[in-house]
């Protein structure tokens, strides 16, 4: 805590930052209280009804009861509250809750309470009825089967496909759709919980997990590091545990059980190197939970437990960089967390930087390099589809009025993480990794804004130093539309080979006679994506037929050869391309698949027939953004 007082006021209270104001008056470090401290460096979130300056809650124990018929999770939410303004409201968020009861402290003294205004996606604030010295309170209710957080999987929709499942996404804003909550990224609790299953099932969550299964379908658990709502997590299956090292281990159905402990047996290294990096994990176990396909995202950074789709199973531990990104969020984002979601590339652009360290200590600058530039790819088309001069590619973000959810994008990202790697170009990677250290030291278990980080950035690094702040140029990068034109353009070696080959192929030898040896899915990615955008039959079989590419067991390079199917026609590839959309729910993949579809009248049909089918498989946040595509 002792930067504490420094950074605040180093600040001057100017400019965009909002502080919120606090009741008590003090002069240094040592006079404030810890809730002191961390409700002045809330700032004000447009996604969230609540006031957590006035009264916040602190710890959550919930208890509740997971109902897999009526599609229902019901029970108590009991809050240890901190009244800093002896203000008579405190308000949650809510969206298509049901709140039956609401009472006040350990006498259960019944309260009254409001349901405000609904709004499309940030919900209802409940505003309940509190006393000066009110210490907690309970919130008795229950979820909507339209919960968005929530997914209900029939058995069908499993890999054992003998019982249902059930997991939940909270990002960006909504943990308020199965918890009643101070739904701000600004905010932390620490909780408890005891979920209730059928007896057949495990309960997991973002906390100390069980192992096994007990016979009375009854769960506890504990968080005691405080995280912000967004991180609140659950699932509950037929699911199996499998250590892969001391602190490590994979949770998954039994059928996908083994083949994920191979895919993964580098996680305890990843970790290892991690920690090489930016010290000591701050979360005791690392653990992973394999999903069922119709997981909405690569990977969820719950804290101890990552969620994970299994399309990255490729059964060559080709994609296990996204494992080293969602370890990365254990600091960047879980540690020191985006105050608003406007602050998103916080979490976002050090988690990719760490992420491509952690490739780098693994397997080297090589193979990091090639992640680096087809990220680079990434970032240049959405700068594109955004626009050069678009709002939308700032870091720093204006969501306010919008689903954050679709404001979030690449940008945070690649241009966050090419921003840190100018930085680090800068000043050398050893002062560079010194810095990173002291700001997750300075604000671990704390949530930061843009302002806040570079004002810290400023103190810490520039000290002065024009020249510096100049090559750094934190007004181009963050603040501007676009890329910076000093920015440098990554390069690849291993790259370099795979485009020779490509221009090999152009010049006309067979595909079957290139030289393809020892490609990882990123050559085989970079290549596909070089590919000419129209393609004749011959070019098209010429390829499918040396590298079976359509029917590749590697999701990535499904979905990129799945685009030059549909932009030249070829049929061949029908039927893969809608087993592939009606399994597979990552709306990563998804998006720009429709997407091509949609551009023609016949893709169109295509696309409205395949999505009626397959729309019950995906996710809410999948379908949220998918209904308004595919019409
Ligand atoms: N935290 C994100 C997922 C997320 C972001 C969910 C915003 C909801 C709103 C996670 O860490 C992530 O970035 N996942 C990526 C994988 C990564 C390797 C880029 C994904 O799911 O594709
Ligand atoms: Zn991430």
């Amino acid at each position: 805590m002792k930067h504490y007082t420094k950074y605040l006021f180093g600040l001057g209270l100017a400019g965009s930052l909002q502080l919120v104001s606090c009741s008590t008056q003090h002069t240094n470090d040592n006079t404030m209280t810890t809730t002191q401290q961390e409700v002045e460096r809330t700032p004000a979130d447009v996604h969230s009804y609540a006031k957590p300056s006035e009264a916040i809650a602190k710890d959550l124990d919930l208890d509740i009861a997971v109902d897999f018929d009526n599609k229902i999770i019901s029970g108590k939410a009991t809050y240890q509250i901190e009244n800093l303004t002896k203000t008579d409201k405190i308000v949650f968020d809510t969206r298509d809750l049901q709140i039956e009861k609401v009472y006040l402290g350990d006498n259960q003294e019944q309260t009254t309470f409001n349901l405000g205004e609904k709004n499309k996606f940030l919900g209802q604030p409940l505003t309940i009825t509190i006393k000066p010295e009110t210490k907690s309170l309970t919130i008795v209710y229950k979820t909507s089967p339209q919960a968005a957080a929530l997914q209900w999987l029939s058995p069908q929709q499993t890999a054992g496909k003998k019982y249902p499942f059930l997991f939940t996404q909270s990002q960006a804003i909504l943990a308020r759709t199965w918890i009643p909550i101070q739904d701000s990224p600004g905010i932390r609790i620490t909780f408890s919980a005891r979920v209730k299953v059928p007896k057949e099932l495990i309960a997991v969550m973002s906390a100390e997990n069980p192992q096994e299964k007990n016979s009375a379908g009854e769960y506890k658990f504990y968080m005691r590091q405080p995280i912000p709502s967004y991180l609140m997590a659950l699932s509950v299956g037929d699911l199996k545990f499998k250590a892969i090292g001391d602190q490590t281990g994979i949770y998954a159905e039994p059928a996908t059980l083994e083949t994920a402990v191979y895919e993964f047996a580098e996680m305890d290294k990843m970790l290892v190197a991690a920690e090489k990096i930016y010290g000591k994990y701050r979360w005791d176990r690392y653990d992973l939970l394999v999903l069922p396909p119709s997981f909405p995202f690569g990977g969820m950074e719950n804290p101890r437990l990552t969620f994970v789709t299994p399309t990255v199973l490729a059964k060559d531990r080709s994609l296990t960089s996204l494992i080293a990104h969602e370890l990365a969020h254990s600091w960047s984002g879980n540690l020191v967390t985006n105050a608003t979601w406007n602050d998103f590339w916080l979490n976002e652009g050090f988690t990719v930087y760490f992420e491509r360290r952690i490739m780098e200590e693994l397997y080297g600058k090589e193979y990091a390099d090639m992640l680096n530039v087809l990220g680079y790819q990434d970032l240049q088309a959405t700068i594109e589809e955004l626009g050069k001069d678009s709002e939308g590619t700032h870091l720093k973000l204006d969501l306010e009025g919008r689903d954050p959810d679709d404001g979030l994008n690449d940008i945070a990202y690649e241009k966050g993480n090419a921003f840190l790697q100018n930085i680090e170009q800068a000043v050398g990677r050893e002062r560079f990794d010194e810095f990173v250290n002291k700001y997750f030291q300075t604000f671990a278990f704390q949530s930061t804004n843009t302002e806040r980080f570079l004002e810290f950035l400023r103190t810490e690094l520039i000290k002065g130093d024009e020249q510096l702040a100049e090559k750094i140029n934190i007004e181009g990068w963050v603040f501007t539309a676009g890329l910076p034109e000093e920015h440098k353009k990554p390069t690849s070696t291993r790259f370099a080979q795979v485009e020779q080959t490509y221009t090999s192929w152009k010049n006309g030898t067979p595909a079957a006679k290139l030289n393809t040896k020892d490609w990882s899915s990123h050559e085989w990615l970079h290549f596909i994506r070089m590919l000419p955008e129209k393609m004749s039959k011959e070019q098209m079989n010429d390829l499918d037929k040396a590298f079976n590419f359509t029917n590749s067991g590697n999701s990535e390079i499904l979905a990129a050869w799945f685009l030059h199917a549909i932009h030249n026609n070829y049929i061949t590839a029908d039927k893969a391309l809608e087993t592939f959309l009606t399994n597979v729910g990552r709306r990563k993949f998804l998006l720009p698949i429709y997407k091509a579809l949609m551009a023609t009248p016949e893709g169109k049909k295509r696309a409205l027939a395949i999505y009626a089918k397959a729309r019950p498989n995906y996710h809410a946040v999948s379908t949220v953004t998918l209904d308004e595509l595919v019409k």
